[in-house]
């Protein structure tokens, strides 16, 4: 039997957006995140159509990134209209609950609309969106190793009180084994 190390964590995330330059100003100039690779091309590597664009990776502290491509046609990703708008989201992790309040406060300067700061007890979090309409979020952990052992340990049987308790699927679904992988 293999046996694979854990996935060890993100490297990107990617969306479109609407306006290369309008997605640099906001996540280099504002939110601080450097501009640190760019790929320029006129057909996609993994399937070979012909569609030109411009791929941008903005890179967070600890080397990973956030990602976009700008297909050239002003046109950024289109929120599903069968999801509430707080739904899908990205959020960006800082050391501090003071950083977070700074960030409101930076943002609101901008003219960005701000929700929160919002509490949910084990992260304190405010949210906003980007030029592209993607939800953003800037959070704080605020509970220790202590606690994450006890969500740890809560977590497969608060899934299945939910699971227990929601409409059936429709179909029959699969089911997978995670035998092959390490914890
Ligand atoms: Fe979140």
């Amino acid at each position: 039997m293999t046996t694979l190390n854990r996935i060890s964590g993100l490297h990107h995330c990617a969306y479109r957006c609407r306006n290369a330059e309008e997605t640099r100003s906001f996540y280099e100039d504002l939110l601080n995140l450097p501009l640190a690779h760019v790929i320029q091309a006129d057909s996609v590597p993994s399937t070979g159509a012909t569609d030109p664009y411009v791929h941008l990776f903005f890179e967070y502290a600890d080397g990973s990134y956030i990602a976009f491509f700008d297909l050239g046609d002003e046109t950024s990703c289109i929120p599903d209209p069968e999801t509430p708008s707080w739904v899908n989201h990205f959020a960006m992790q800082v050391k501090t609950v003071t950083e977070v309040e700074e960030w409101k406060t930076r943002l609101e300067a901008a003219g960005i609309e701000v929700v929160g700061m919002t509490d949910h007890e084990f992260v304190k979090s405010i949210y906003f969106f980007d030029p592209n309409g993607i939800r953003l979020e800037i959070t704080c952990e605020v509970i220790g190793e202590s606690e994450r052992t006890v969500h740890r340990t809560e977590a497969h049987a608060a899934l299945k009180a939910w699971t227990d308790n929601r409409p059936p699927p429709q179909n029959e679904f699969y089911k997978f084994k995670n035998e092959s992988i390490d914890a």
